[in-house]
């Protein structure tokens, strides 16, 4: 059943992403670098719901369990009668409001299991920032309740912080382990000496006696053209919306970096 949804989904993705290729083959010069979330107790809800959003369907990784229907429980539609997450969330631990619910199953995720599934979510402050993760618990929150998460709740729990900040020093660098960092490639490619209950998506160590400096690009500008073997249950996880989002030199800097780990 799964693998008929993926190969489904792998085709229809596949068609898309070919137009998208076309659309996007050659890197514009100019194009935006990653949304920039700006860390003050003036961010509205929204800003955090759309940033969480993004993260959720891209760079967080969550989809590549989440929205499968049997690896993970549904977040966007209800589960087992229970509701949407954000209704659901004040109910799971006696004593947690729907808020602090959110925050430990992010980054203590096997402090309270979902009834009939396995302990294989990661803690998610090892490769999101805290804003990131206030950010998702927002979009979270807005899918069937009320947002409460404020500026002044990832001020408490250290601003910034992790390995993945969304603001401030990001425009204009070139560093390409930053510029991965900050389009969620290392939340999904985690390091290989990392022990994983599930590996996502391949680890970037060596990569560059295993691809040459062309694959590895066609991979970040196409990625569902060649999926890696083994990993095909994640096929079509990865983001296809890199040829845009990246600047030319963003893009080379990520390339020749990835090339270069024997
Ligand atoms: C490796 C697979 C995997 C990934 C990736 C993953 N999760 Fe989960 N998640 C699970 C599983 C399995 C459960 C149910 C067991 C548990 O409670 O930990 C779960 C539970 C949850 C719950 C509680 C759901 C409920 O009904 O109470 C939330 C919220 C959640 N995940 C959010 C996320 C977010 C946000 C991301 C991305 C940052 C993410 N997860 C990434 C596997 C995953
Ligand atoms: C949401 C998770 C996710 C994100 C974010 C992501 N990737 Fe991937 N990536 C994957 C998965 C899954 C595969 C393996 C399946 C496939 O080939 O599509 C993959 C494959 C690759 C490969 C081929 C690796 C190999 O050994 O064959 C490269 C190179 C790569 N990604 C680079 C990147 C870069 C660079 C970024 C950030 C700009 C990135 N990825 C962001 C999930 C992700």
């Amino acid at each position: 059943m799964l693998k008929v949804h993926l190969s489904i989904m792998g085709v229809v993705v596949g068609c898309l992403s070919v137009f998208t290729w076309v659309a996007n083959a050659i890197p514009q010069i100019q194009s935006d670098v990653p949304e920039d979330l700006v860390l003050s107790d003036e961010v509205t809800p929204e800003e955090l719901i759309a940033a969480g959003e993004d993260l959720y369907n891209g760079g967080g990784g969550c989809t590549a369990c989440h929205g499968l229907g049997e690896r993970a429980p549904n977040l966007l539609t209800d589960h087992a009668g229970t509701g949407l997450i954000g209704e659901r969330c004040a109910n799971r631990v006696a004593g947690q409001d729907c808020k602090q619910y959110l925050h430990a199953s992010l980054v203590d995720p096997n402090a309270y299991l979902v009834e009939g599934f396995a302990p294989i979510m990661l803690d998610a402050s090892r490769t999101l920032s805290s804003v990131q993760i206030w950010a998702l618990i927002a979009y979270l929150q807005s899918l069937g309740g009320e947002v409460t998460v404020r500026g002044a709740d990832f001020e408490e729990s250290g601003g910034g912080g992790g390995v993945a900040p969304l603001a401030g020093d990001a425009r204009a660098t070139t560093d390409p382990q930053h510029l991965m960092a900050l389009n969620g490639c290392t939340a999904c490619h985690l390091p290989a000496a990392m022990e994983l209950p599930v590996r996502l998506a391949p680890p970037f160590d060596g990569i560059g006696s295993r691809m040459t400096t062309e694959e590895i690009r066609a991979e970040i500008l196409d990625p569902n053209a060649v999926t890696t073997e083994g990993y095909e249950a994640f096929g079509g996880t990865m983001p296809t919306y890199f040829g845009e989002r990246l600047t030319a030199a963003e893009l080379e800097a990520i390339v020749r970096f990835l090339a270069s780990l024997r």
